[in-house]
């Protein structure tokens, strides 16, 4: 894979693949999920693309003490941090900053708080930048275009582009972008070193043409010159969830899933325990629509499957507790003794996501914000239900399945019960044509149109 003859370099915090020991003690590697990789991995994979990542765990460490590993096809160079550095950059910087910003989650009574502690998390996120513009630096071939992936590397490129003028730096935000009021929590000089650092590529991308605007009037607004700009939305690889569904893992669930579920509709959602993905308001409408319309008690089920993310950080494990204590508190409330309202996985499989999603009746996903959410295209290429799609309007896909899902505000409680009622209240032929028509929206752009949108972006200049 290049780019016009220009050698390809991936760079990204989570790499495609990460390291386990096997009771054996042997290394193994294990392809890692996400959308990011499930969508590029099965383009560049057994290509030659360099694969830039951090050393996530100890596992991965050991494994890249040997130098540039070779695991699933790729050539993976693991960036190794100081532990302390990775853990300040990721989740004091990365996830409890940058990642609140632009998904717009602060709630400004109590944080951000930018004191003596958040300066020395700063300094390691530059630390951290830096590793990654150095390994870019020594390990980026001649005249590569360089694919740099999200928010964790958004100070990266003022720190390559000097040392390396023949390399083209495009930045991919998979995030939705803070605008200038969310933009506006973050005191100068963070800010203004976040957006010099993203202004330093050749090109930003973002999902959707919503984000990019953002983008360039929080550059206006905060005078940074903007870099050239573009929209490209990711989509799933439908070869690469075919091949999951049809394999014999996805099979077993489904088998059981059948049993399960007989005779009930089915609501499903699959989500990371994040706090972006609104799970809670998500429970608390499926208990309005158990108030407000009894006969679905006894013939419908939810079942969650949402699995633990980001754990260092005790926002997300209290989340995760509250929507343990939610879920409880609906199937007490509700439950009988032949029927459980809500059914919560939290184990992280993917087999069994992809069957799942096979099954649903109604696939829910509702973010407070989203810069594309993958789930929403996903369920669509893979149901066999003609299920209905309710989605929120606050997420990168609704641009393109606005037409074909039931949109709804993520913070609307009542309308999403009302969404829920509504889509399992259709007709057998009413879901039928709107399933069609959602899988033909859901499949319109495959990775490999985004791609081409990312080199197009640095070699059509
Ligand atoms: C989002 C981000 C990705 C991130 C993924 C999983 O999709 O945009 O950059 O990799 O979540 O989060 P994690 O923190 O586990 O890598």
């Amino acid at each position: 894979m290049d780019a016009q003859g220009r050698p390809l370099v991936i760079v990204s915090n989570r790499g495609p693949v990460s390291f386990r020991r096997a009771d054996d003690g042997a290394l193994v590697a294990r392809r890692g999920g996400g959308g990011l990789v499930s969508g590029l991995a099965p383009l560049v994979a057994d290509s030659g693309v360099v694969w830039i990542a951090s050393a996530l765990s100890e596992d991965d460490r050991a494994a890249a003490a040997e130098g540039s590993v070779q695991a699933e096809g790729f050539r993976l160079e693991f960036v190794l941090h100081d532990p302390d550095v990775l853990r300040m950059a990721y989740d004091v910087v990365g996830n409890a900053v940058l990642w609140f910003v632009h998904h717009g989650l602060f709630e400004l009574a109590r944080r951000p708080r930018f004191d003596r502690g958040f300066r020395e998390a700063w300094a390691a996120f530059v630390t951290y930048n830096r590793s990654f513009a150095d390994a870019v630096v020594a390990g980026a071939p001649a005249d590569a275009v360089v694919l740099v992936q999200d928010y964790h590397l958004s100070l990266m490129a003022p720190m390559v582009v000097d040392r390396r003028p023949d390399l083209s730096l495009v930045h991919f935000a998979h995030t939705p972008f803070g605008g200038p009021e969310l933009l506006n929590v973050l005191p100068d000089p963070y800010r203004r070193e976040l957006l010099e650092g993203l202004a330093a590529n050749a090109a930003c991308g973002f999902h959707t043409d919503r984000w990019r605007r953002r983008f360039v009037a929080s550059c206006e607004e905060f005078g940074v010159p903007a870099p050239p700009t573009f929209a490209s939305s990711l989509a799933p690889d439908p070869e690469d969830l075919a091949g999951v569904a049809d394999g014999p893992a996805a099979a077993e669930w489904r088998e059981r899933f059948a049993q399960r579920f007989a005779g009930l509709q089915v609501i499903v959602r699959v989500d990371r325990i994040e706090l972006s993905k609104n799970i809670l308001r998500g429970f608390w409408a499926y208990e309005e629509l158990l108030e407000r319309w009894p006969e679905y008690r006894g013939t419908v089920c939810f079942m969650a499957s949402v699995y633990p993310s980001r754990e260092g950080l005790a926002e997300y494990l209290a989340y995760r507790q509250e929507i343990e204590h939610l879920v409880e508190r609906i199937n007490q409330r509700f439950g009988t003794a032949t029927w459980t309202p809500i059914v919560l996985e939290t184990a992280d499989d993917f087999p069994r996501s992809v069957a799942l999603l096979g099954r649903y009746d109604v696939l829910l996903v509702n973010p407070v914000s989203d810069g594309m959410n993958l789930v929403a295209k996903e369920g669509p290429l893979v149901n066999r239900h003609d299920g209905v799609l309710v989605l929120s309007t606050e997420t990168g896909a609704w641009e393109e399945l606005r037409e074909v899902a039931l949109g709804v505000h993520p913070c609307d409680v009542s309308a999403t019960a009302e969404a829920l009622a509504e889509a399992l209240s259709l007709s057998a032929a009413e879901r039928r044509a709107r399933a069609d028509r959602l899988v033909a929206a859901a499949g319109a752009r495959t990775p490999r149109h985004w791609l081409h949108d990312q080199l197009a972006a640095v070699t059509s200049r």
